[in-house]
């Protein structure tokens, strides 16, 4: 048999197949305001910073490294448990996160090898085509028995707007249904939480455009759909929280 021609595990075709999704953090940084403050008002279950925050003050003694953190949310958290994060971020608005924050990429970290307790990449591992880089990278800074955690979502995220919303339905680089097996190259997986749930609720028309502008929509065409819609509207959330340890 020509074995070139056998089907391939679709696992592996996925996540070969899993492109990264475009970075418009410094081009459009009202997008992921739109973003978080969507989580912020409609989110029933909330955003998993707290969540993180709490497990990471409880488990860990020593420095935490916050990759990809972005304008600070797991670090804020983190500080009102009483302890302090290094932010890492590529874009520019990492310069308002609270200190220290750092501007630099996650495939080329500035610290030596073994000197965090835990690292956290929150929502942000599929900003990267090889999400093995960044994760090889977190890997070499965390001490031995190091946490690490990191989330995302589904491909099938937000299925009631799967016809507005691009590439819903395509893999991408770092989803939910790759992400475990992708981490475990790097880390001993321990928890993986997922969930498959009606958690936002957007109660009239200016929140579905809020919620799609959030989502990647320009404002214009996001205002255009919302108008489509019956309100209120509840939407599914598919995703999943990762908890590891280096070895
Ligand atoms: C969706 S935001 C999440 C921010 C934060 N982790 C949070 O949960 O609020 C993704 C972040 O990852 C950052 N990012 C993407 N690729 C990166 C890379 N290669 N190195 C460092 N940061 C990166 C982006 O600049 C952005 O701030």
């Amino acid at each position: 048999m020509d074995q070139s021609r056998e089907p391939a595990n679709p696992e592996r075709q996925a996540r070969s197949e899993g492109k990264a999704l475009a970075a418009d953090f410094d081009h459009d940084p009202e997008r992921f305001a739109a973003n978080q403050l969507a989580t912020q008002d409609f989110s029933m279950i909330g955003d998993v910073h707290d969540r993180v925050a709490e497990r990471l003050a409880k488990f860990t003694a020593g420095p935490i490294l916050d990759l990809g953190g972005g304008n600070g949310t797991l670090a804020k958290s983190l500080a009102r448990q009483g302890r302090d994060a290094i932010v890492v971020d590529r874009a520019d608005y990492v310069r308002g996160a609270p200190r220290p924050a750092v501007q630099a990429d996650a495939t080329r970290l500035p610290f030596r090898a073994e000197c965090f307790a835990a690292v956290a990449a929150l929502w942000m591992l599929y900003y990267l085509d090889n999400p093995g880089l960044a994760l090889a990278e977190a890997s070499r800074v965390l001490r031995p028995e190091g946490i690490f955690v990191a989330c995302t979502s589904s491909r099938y995220n937000d299925p009631e707007f799967a016809s507005v919303l691009p590439g819903s339905g395509e893999p991408f680089s770092f989803d939910a249904e790759t992400a475990p097996e992708i981490i475990s190259e790097h880390f001993k997986i321990t928890e993986v939480i997922k969930w498959d749930t009606p958690a936002v609720r957007l109660p009239d028309e200016a929140a579905v455009a809020l919620f799609l502008r959030g989502r990647g929509l320009c404002t214009e065409d996001a205002s255009l759909q919302a108008a489509r819609w019956n309100t209120p509207l509840s939407v599914t959330k598919r995703g999943c929280l990762i908890w590891a340890c280096r070895p």
